[in-house]
């Protein structure tokens, strides 16, 4: 298994470009199962979640093209099976995502039911419940979820018990196809669902409230192919910001998006950073000083996403004084801590928070990347660390940042993948 050696000490200066959201293009991938005619998608990212999605097109029929231009074209009216094997779906539990696509197009689907995983439980039961208001038969068993539907979904009320970013998107896409109308109450208002929000919209879908928190859906005959390009991923954008921070850099990232950011630029400032930004651009400088700490709470969008709080942890690691990191949406989402630790970082758990006290600098260990951001924040710690840290399993972060060191290698930094 390919590892990555970091050797820290060095600040990042540079600039460099963000690509496309991971958790925009996903839902997008399986909105193409919507419509049997062609939906070019641009901007994707290179990243193995993407692999997997496009890999179970394939295993249902459908084999994406992708063009001269890097861009994937998808023609789904192949289609055969009507399933996500657990195979897939136990590498990449997003694959949830064709459940409401393939129900409300094709009458029925069977996904595999994913596992737990190293974050938590992560159940679907809101997924189910939802779908299940709109008028689908769906039992749970031998470990897949088998839903079917006489005729079509029907629009219904639904009120989502708590935020679900995937649940939301799954009954939206749902919804498009559905009679008549679907409210979604207490619905996500990440970026990444109005990017499949408009999306959809392209394609001939009638949504309205994609952003707020009740998103309305009028049922419609068909949908149509279209050409969409996919919003940049911020947190792709956030996770280079806080690496430049931690090790007193200077950068400048491009295609991003800072209107989708303000939580993390908001704490980015309070650790000491100048910010500047422009329409698609972000300019991070810390005059070469230390970063002094901060405390984060994450919590649905708006708020501070709990996707870059493992990041802050590895920050406030070496920062000035002492910061606590309060996890709300996943349940056991730590797992970098004990790394830390043994990287001479000075944090302990208690119960949902981690109280971070700043240490001058880490030390260099070997390391292993447990999850996706996990990993991520163990580069970080690697990059302000004194001597070499070795980061194991870095096939999580193949799941989600593109060409990760060749990135930080522009930016200066000393990391080089070792061949297993
Ligand atoms: C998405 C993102 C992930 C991000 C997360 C929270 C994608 C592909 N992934 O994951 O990167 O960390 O949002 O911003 O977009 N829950 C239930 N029942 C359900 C669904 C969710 O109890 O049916 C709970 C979850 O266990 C969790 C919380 O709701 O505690 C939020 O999870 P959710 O927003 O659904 O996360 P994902 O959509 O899986």
């Amino acid at each position: 298994m390919d590892r990555l050696l970091i050797n820290g000490g060095v600040s990042l200066e540079g600039e460099i470009r963000i690509a496309g959201a991971k958790n925009s293009a996903l839902p997008i991938l399986a909105a193409t199962l919507l419509t049997h005619e062609t939906v070019q998608i641009c901007n994707l990212p290179h990243l193995y979640d993407i692999t997997t999605m496009l890999e179970l097109l394939g295993c249902m029929g459908v084999q994406p093209i992708v063009d001269e231009k890097l861009n994937v074209e998808v023609d789904s009216s192949t289609i055969q099976h009507f399933s996500a094997p657990y195979e897939l779906v136990k590498t990449m539990r997003a694959s949830i995502l064709v459940l409401g696509p393939l129900l409300t197009r094709y009458g029925k689907a069977e996904v595999a039911l994913p596992g737990g995983c190293a974050i938590g439980s992560r159940p679907v039961n809101l997924h189910i419940s939802a779908l299940e208001a709109m008028g689908a038969t769906i039992v749970v068993e031998d470990g897949y979820i088998k839903a079917s539907i006489d005729g079509k979904l029907k629009g219904a009320h639904i009120f989502m018990d708590l935020v679900t970013v995937t649940g939301t998107e799954n009954v939206m896409m749902a919804a498009t196809l559905a009679e008549g109308q679907t409210v979604i109450e207490n619905a996500a208002r990440e970026p990444e669902v109005v990017d499949l929000a408009n999306c959809l919209v392209e394609m001939g879908a009638d949504i309205s409230g994609q952003g707020t928190d009740t998103i309305v859906v009028n049922g419609v005959d068909e949908l149509k192919g279209c050409s969409y390009s996919v919003m940049p991923d911020r947190i792709e954008t956030g996770t280079y910001l806080i690496a430049a921070a931690a090790t007193r850099g200077h950068i400048k990232v491009k295609d991003t998006r800072p209107d989708i950011l303000e939580s993390v630029l908001s704490k980015l400032e309070q650790v000491g950073a100048e910010i500047k930004v422009g329409e698609n651009w972000i300019e991070l400088d810390m005059h070469g000083q230390r970063p002094h700490s901060v405390s984060v709470r994450t919590a649905p969008y708006p708020a501070f996403p709990t996707d870059m709080q493992a990041q802050f942890t590895a920050l406030n690691s070496v920062a000035d004084g002492t910061g606590s990191i309060t996890e709300t949406v996943f349940e056991n989402r730590f797992m970098h801590v004990h790394e830390m630790n043994r990287m001479g970082a000075s944090i302990k758990v208690e119960g949902n928070t981690v109280i971070v006290e700043g240490v001058d600098a880490l030390k260099g260990a070997p390391v292993m990347a447990t999850d996706l951001r996990a990993s991520a924040s163990l580069i970080i710690a690697g990059l302000v660390s004194e001597n070499e840290t070795s980061v194991d399993r870095i096939y999580h972060i193949d799941r989600g940042y593109e060409c990760i060191e060749e990135k930080l290698q522009l930016l200066g930094a000393r990391i080089r993948r070792v061949p297993a």
